[in-house]
C-alpha cells in the first residue's frame, strides 16, 4: 500500500513537472505567429544565386514575382559572346494565410571555368536588371568564402552597415556561407527584410545556408518552409527522405550542410547520407555546416543527439572545419591530441544577430566572443586552410590556420595575442540584472582559466 502510494506520489509529481514545462515551453515549441499579409510584387525580384546540383559548373538562380503562375525563365550571356542563352524556370505557387506568391528557379549547367556570365530573370513582358557572376578557373591552389553565423535581423534592424562593409571589404570573396536562422520568421516581411540586407550580394555570389530553427514551422513534427526551399533552390533536388541537406565540391574543398534542426528520427537516414558524401570526397578539405553546435555553448547538455549521431563521422573521416550558430555568440574550439596538440577538426561558432543569448563555458572551448557581431573569412592557399574572424567594425577577433603537408595536419593559433572581448550584453543588465551579475562573474572566470 506504502509502495503505490510512493509510485502515485512520484507519477503525479512527474505530470505536474511535465504540464509546468509545456505551459512554459508551449510558444517555443509550438506557437507560429500568424503572418501579416503581403502583396507580391509583380515584377521579378528577390534574386538568389546559388550553387547547383550538376557539379562545380553549375549555378541555379531563384526569385519570386507576382501571385500568378507564369511562364519564368533567365537570359544568360557568357562574356565575349554575343549569344544570349534562354533557360528556362522551374516555378511553384506558395501560399500562407498571409498572401500568396511565385517562386521560380532556373538550373544553369555546363558552365565554363574561368568565365564571367551576366543575366537577367524574366516572367513574360518583365525582367529584372543585369547581373554578373563568375566561374572560377580550375585549379585547386586559391579560393576563399565569407562564413556567417545567424543573422536573424529584426524589421529595420541595423545590419545592413555590416553586410555592406564586408561586401567591401572582401568583394573577391568566391561565396557566401550562412548556418541558418537567416530570417526572424518564416513571414513574407522577414524575407523582404533579408533580401534587402544581401542586395548586391545575392545576385553575384553563390550562397550557400544550412536551415535554421527559425526557417522552420513548429509543431509535434517540425516542418522546413517551402519558401526557404524554393529560395534556396538546390535543396528542391538535394533532399535526402526529408533532410534539407546538401554537399557541393569547390576547387578543393568538399562542403556539406547538415539539417539540424529535424527530430531525431530523422537523423538515421541522414547520419547515412554524410557518410556516403564523406566516403565519396576526394578532396583535400572538408568542411560541414550546421545549425546547432556539436558541443552546445549554450548548455552542457544541449544539442547532445547532434553530437551523438554526426560527430563520429566528422572524426573519422577527417572534416577540418565545422562551421555552426544558432547561440548566439562566437567560440572557437580546436581538437587536442593526447599531448595536447592542436588539431582537427576546428568548431566554429558565431553569429550576427542583434540577440545576444547566455554563454557557457565550457573549457573544452579555445576562446569565446559575445556582445559582438561576427563575421568570418575563410582563406584556402596551396597547403594552408586560414580563418580569420573579425568583429562588424573589422577588427581581427580570432585567426587560425590548419596546415596540410607531407600527410600532417598542423593547427597553429595565431590569435593568442588577441585578448578575449567578453562583455555582459547592456540588453541582458536590464531584463536580468541579477543573472547579469552571475554572468559576469563567471566570464571573468573563465578568462582566468582560458587557455594562454
Ligand atoms: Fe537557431
Amino acid at each position: 500500500m506504502k509502495r503505490k502510494r510512493i509510485i502515485g506520489t512520484i507519477v503525479v509529481v512527474v505530470l505536474i513537472i511535465g504540464v509546468i514545462i509545456c505551459v512554459k515551453r508551449w510558444n517555443i515549441w509550438f506557437n507560429n505567429p500568424t503572418e501579416l499579409s503581403y502583396v507580391a510584387s509583380p515584377d521579378p525580384g528577390r534574386i538568389m544565386l546559388t550553387f547547383g546540383n550538376d557539379g562545380e559548373q553549375s549555378r541555379n538562380i531563384s526569385w519570386q514575382c507576382d501571385a500568378v503562375p507564369q511562364k519564368g525563365w533567365v537570359e544568360l550571356i557568357k562574356d565575349s559572346t554575343s549569344d544570349t542563352i534562354r533557360v528556362s524556370a522551374q516555378s511553384k505557387l506558395f501560399k500562407t494565410t498571409g498572401g500568396q506568391s511565385v517562386y521560380y528557379w532556373a538550373k544553369l549547367k555546363n558552365l565554363v571555368f574561368h568565365s564571367n556570365y551576366t543575366y537577367r530573370v524574366c516572367n513574360g513582358k518583365k525582367h529584372s536588371g543585369w547581373y554578373r557572376f563568375s566561374l572560377p578557373d580550375n585549379t585547386t591552389d586559391r579560393f576563399s568564402f565569407v562564413y556567417f553565423g545567424d543573422v536573424q535581423d529584426t524589421l529595420h534592424g541595423k545590419l545592413k552597415e555590416v553586410f555592406t562593409n564586408v561586401r567591401h571589404q572582401l568583394p573577391k570573396t568566391d561565396f557566401y556561407v550562412f548556418v541558418g536562422d537567416l530570417i526572424e520568421r518564416p513571414m513574407d516581411c522577414y524575407w523582404k527584410h533579408t533580401f534587402d540586407l544581401l542586395d548586391s550580394i545575392s545576385q553575384t555570389k553563390p550562397i550557400v545556408v544550412s536551415p535554421g530553427n527559425h526557417e522552420y514551422i513548429k509543431g509535434l513534427v517540425n516542418l522546413i518552409e517551402d519558401r526557404f526551399t524554393y529560395t534556396l533552390s538546390y535543396f528542391v533536388d538535394s533532399r535526402y527522405k526529408d533532410n534539407d541537406v546538401f554537399s557541393f565540391d569547390y576547387k578543393d574543398a568538399t562542403i556539406i550542410t547538415l539539417d539540424s534542426n529535424r527530430d531525431i528520427w530523422f537523423f538515421f537516414a541522414q547520419r547515412k547520407w554524410l557518410k556516403e558524401v564523406l566516403q565519396k570526397s576526394t578532396k583535400k578539405w572538408k568542411i560541414v555546416v550546421l545549425h546547432h553546435p556539436i558541443y552546445s555553448v549554450h548548455s552542457k547538455y544541449n544539442n547532445l543527439a547532434v553530437r551523438a549521431f554526426f560527430n563520429p563521422l566528422i572524426k573519422e573521416y577527417g572534416v577540418d572545419l565545422v562551421l555552426e550558430g544558432h547561440e548566439h555568440g562566437y567560440a572557437r574550439m580546436t581538437t587536442k591530441t593526447d599531448d595536447g596538440q592542436l588539431t582537427t577538426p576546428i568548431y566554429l561558432v558565431s553569429h550576427s544577430s542583434p540577440k545576444d543569448y547566455r554563454l557557457y563555458f565550457n573549457d573544452l572551448y579555445d576562446r569565446y566572443g559575445t556582445n559582438q557581431k561576427f563575421y568570418q573569412n575563410i582563406e584556402v592557399s596551396k597547403d594552408t586552410l586560414r580563418v580569420k574572424a573579425f568583429t562588424g567594425d573589422n577588427q581581427l577577433y580570432d585567426d587560425i590556420s590548419i596546415i596540410k603537408a607531407k600527410n600532417q595536419v598542423k593547427v597553429v593559433d595565431n590569435a593568442k595575442k588577441i585578448p578575449q572581448k567578453l562583455e555582459v550584453p547592456g540588453s541582458y543588465k536590464i531584463k536580468k540584472p541579477k543573472d547579469a551579475v552571475k554572468y559576469a562573474k563567471e566570464m571573468k572566470e573563465w578568462l582566468n582559466r582560458a587557455p594562454k
